[in-house]
């Protein structure tokens, strides 16, 4: 039997579990009493999400006397919006959620930010448990008490901060998971390794034909927990992002305008920040904080995941016009984040337009054509 790993999180206002591990959806009942999770039980997952394992949770709920509703919201990015946030808190309201009540958001990142934005205004905050069932959104999305939704503008502009009170990830619920999106998972573990852990960048890049090729689930659990741990480390030294915080932005400068440029659902999130992740240590080596030999290595490592991508059309100055959305949200500064070296990084401000332009040229010649 996998080990379950149990990681404890800090933060402002408390502290929750996290816990890792194979086939462990079935402690839920036992999770929800170590919270004191009383009240109403809201389940907001969408239909493919529910039909793999809603049923096994809801009747693992009801043996232990724990009644559920499910809200069901559509699959896909484009209904990360305000307007669905409204129509989940009218769903559960007409279902007679009460303030003492728990929402569970059971799904990747799409419905953790959204499930979490919900329960964070919704009668001014209830409790809430991620069950995160992408490998994206198990390294990043349910950690650290970001929660959002889209606007026309830009992507996450709209949210709140706001922290689970239990975090419980099965592996299991990887099987099912598009090669796509373990990829993109994959994408973000990489991206703390780069940023906070050099020994653990190693690891992954040594392991990832088995992680991403191999069948098996309990291989998860280690590098799953290892990047958890990093980003809470991150998280609980600056929670609202005033500052270290913003170095978990690494590749999502670029990634975020990529994304934006070609449009939703053309290209997965991680896929994105491999991207990003390149324009940003491309940008590290020429401003010479990142050495070659380091540089080298990394573009090495980011050409060679594999992303059915081709950028030959992509609008170089469309990208740069995206970045300045992030711009707004950070005090008219667009924060660049770049290496120093493996494993640490900084953020600079204000990268002039053409370099950003050149570094976006840079990652649109590594993709020009799809491998
Ligand atoms: N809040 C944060 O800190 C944070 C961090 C990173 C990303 N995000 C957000 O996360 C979102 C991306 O998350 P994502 O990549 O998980 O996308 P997603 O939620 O759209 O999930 C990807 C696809 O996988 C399906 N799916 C989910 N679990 C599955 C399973 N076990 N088996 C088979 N299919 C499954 C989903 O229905 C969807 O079709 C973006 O909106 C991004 O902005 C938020």
């Amino acid at each position: 039997m996998p080990e379950t790993n149990t990681i404890n999180v800090t933060h402002q206002t408390g502290k929750y579990m996290l816990h890792v591990g194979a086939d462990i959806l079935s402690d839920l009942p036992k999770f929800l009493e170590d919270i004191d999770a009383v009240g109403p039980v809201g389940i907001i997952t969408n239909g493919k999400v529910n039909d793999l394992f809603g049923t096994a949770l809801r009747e693992g709920l009801k043996a232990a006397g724990i009644v559920t509703r499910t809200i069901l919201i559509p699959d896909g990015e484009k209904f990360k919006t305000l307007a669905s946030a409204e129509q989940v808190m009218s769903a559960l309201i007409a279902q007679g959620m009460e303030r003492s009540g728990t929402i569970i958001t059971l799904g990747g990142g799409v419905t953790t930010d959204l499930g979490g934005f919900v329960a964070s205004i919704l009668y001014r905050g209830i409790k809430l448990v991620h069950i995160p069932t992408t490998l994206l959104a198990m390294v990043d999305a349910a950690v650290g008490g970001k929660t959002g939704v889209n606007h026309v503008s830009g992507k996450n502009l709209i949210g709140s901060f706001y922290q689970p009170e239990l975090v419980v990830m099965d592996v299991n619920t990887l099987t099912s998971l598009d090669q796509r999106d373990l990829v993109s998972g994959y994408a973000e573990m990489l991206k703390m390794g780069a940023i906070r852990d050099r020994e653990y960048l190693d690891l992954l890049v040594a392991r990832m034909d088995e992680l991403l090729n191999s069948s098996g689930t309990a291989k998860w659990i280690q590098v799953i927990s290892r990047s958890c741990e990093l980003k809470a480390e991150v998280v609980e030294a600056d929670e609202k992002e005033v500052d270290l915080r913003r170095i978990l932005n690494f590749g999502h400068t670029l990634g975020h305008a990529i994304e934006t440029t070609l449009g939703y659902g053309q290209i997965r999130h991680g896929e994105a920040v491999i991207l990003g992740m390149y324009g940003a240590g491309w940008l590290s080596n020429q401003v010479g904080q990142l050495s070659q030999a380091e540089w080298d290595e990394l573009s090495g490592i980011l050409v060679k995941i594999p992303i059915p991508i081709a950028l030959y059309d992509l609008d170089i100055d469309a990208v740069e016009q995206a970045t300045r959305v992030d711009k707004k949200v950070a005090n008219s500064k667009l924060h660049f984040v770049l290496l120093k070296e493996l494993g640490t990084a900084e953020t600079q401000a204000d990268i002039p337009v053409l370099m950003i332009k050149l570094a976006v040229e840079a990652v649109k010649r590594a993709w020009k054509e799809t491998p």
